[in-house]
């Protein structure tokens, strides 16, 4: 399998009125071609930033610091405007939370797939209104020449999503950002989107970087997993593997909190303390503050960077859990 993303060590900051905010510290991890790498962590872990920085959107207050952003080998962050306007949206696109806000609210959404279509193709008129018809159908709309006639307002949020999502992918991506895509639907409609947007990367062999704060949902999509904590990856494993045999304290914090069908009984546990905030960073591990399995050396020697305990299983942690097969 080819890589497809590749971050190293990528630091950004935010400069704010009261400072300067750590949004993202030496995160690195790969992505290969086809996969679904689901980066995972709570609410301020640094998410978005990240998503925006691979696509080149970050606001005027962000600054990349340090590291690199690699798209099939092509040098995201120091690529000339055009080189990277010309990926965006053909080879690589994003969709977000709010895919009502993202949509034009003055156009048809014919028009709207329409423009994303001939933005990178030369179809006819009868071309271009047959595709968009397929793709809409196929991400479950069921009246798609009716929804082509629609402006967003005559569209629920849940329509608005899935035509943000066949928007996104009608050109066939590479590589899908899906930035919290179905946080805002209900359970049953969330676990059918997603299970078409799986179908359909899967057809066109889009990989999707896929970001969400819910290990429930991660443990459904990814093939890989990267698990995000106060702008640091703590762990980055193949899904299984991470579910079973998590290894940083965070992880298993995270995974014991979950409720199972299989242990209706089950002591929900939560987490001690609060993550701190991205202007709070320290030198020390990012877990520090709430972690029960912190020693003499997670309180004198820097943050452990990422390293692999078993293939394809790395940990950022001095003391990591299970690390013996
Ligand atoms: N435009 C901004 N200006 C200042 N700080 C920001 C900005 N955007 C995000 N941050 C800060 O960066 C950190 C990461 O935010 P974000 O990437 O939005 O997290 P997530 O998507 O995981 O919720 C947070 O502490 C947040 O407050
Ligand atoms: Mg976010």
């Amino acid at each position: 399998m080819q890589e497809i993303l590749s971050v190293r060590d990528l630091n950004v900051h935010f400069n704010t009125s009261t400072g300067v905010v750590k949004a993202l510290n030496g995160i690195s991890f790969q992505q290969t071609e086809s996969q679904i790498y689901c980066v995972v962590g709570e609410n301020g872990s640094g998410k978005s930033t990240l998503a925006l920085a691979i696509m080149g959107l970050l606001p005027e207050t962000a600054k990349i610091v340090s590291g690199s952003i690699k798209f099939q080998g092509v040098d995201l962050i120091n690529s000339p405007p055009d080189v990277i306007s010309r990926m965006r949206g053909s080879d690589i696109s994003m969709v977000f939370q709010d895919a009502r806000a993202a949509l034009n609210p003055v156009l048809t959404i014919g028009k709207q797939l329409e423009e994303a279509i001939s933005a990178h193709n030369t179809y006819g008129k009868q071309k271009v209104q047959s595709y968009s018809e397929e793709i809409l159908s196929e991400l479950g709309l069921s009246n798609p020449r009716e929804i082509l006639r629609s402006y967003p307002f005559d569209l629920s949020g849940g329509m608005c999503q899935r035509v943000m999502l066949a928007i996104s992918l009608v050109n066939k991506p590479q590589l899908l950002i899906a930035d919290e895509v179905t946080s805002a639907l209900d359970v049953t409609l969330q676990a059918e989107v997603l299970d078409r947007l799986k179908t359909l990367c899967k057809d066109f062999g889009t990989a999707i970087l896929f970001i969400s704060h819910d290990f429930g949902v991660v443990a459904a999509m990814a093939h890989h997993v990267g698990v995000l904590y106060s702008g640091t990856l703590v762990e980055s494993a193949p899904v299984v593997d991470l579910f079973s045999t998590p290894t940083h304290p965070y992880t298993s914090a995270m995974i014991e909190a979950l409720p199972r069908l299989d242990e209706p009984d089950k002591k929900l546990i939560s987490l001690r303390g609060k993550s701190p905030t991205a202007s709070e960073v320290s030198r020390y591990c990012p877990f520090l503050g709430r972690c029960n399995k912190a020693t003499v050396i997670c309180r004198s020697e820097p943050r452990p960077l990422l390293s692999e305990i078993r293939l394809g299983h790395q940990v950022a942690c001095y003391n990591p859990l299970c690390f013996v097969d």
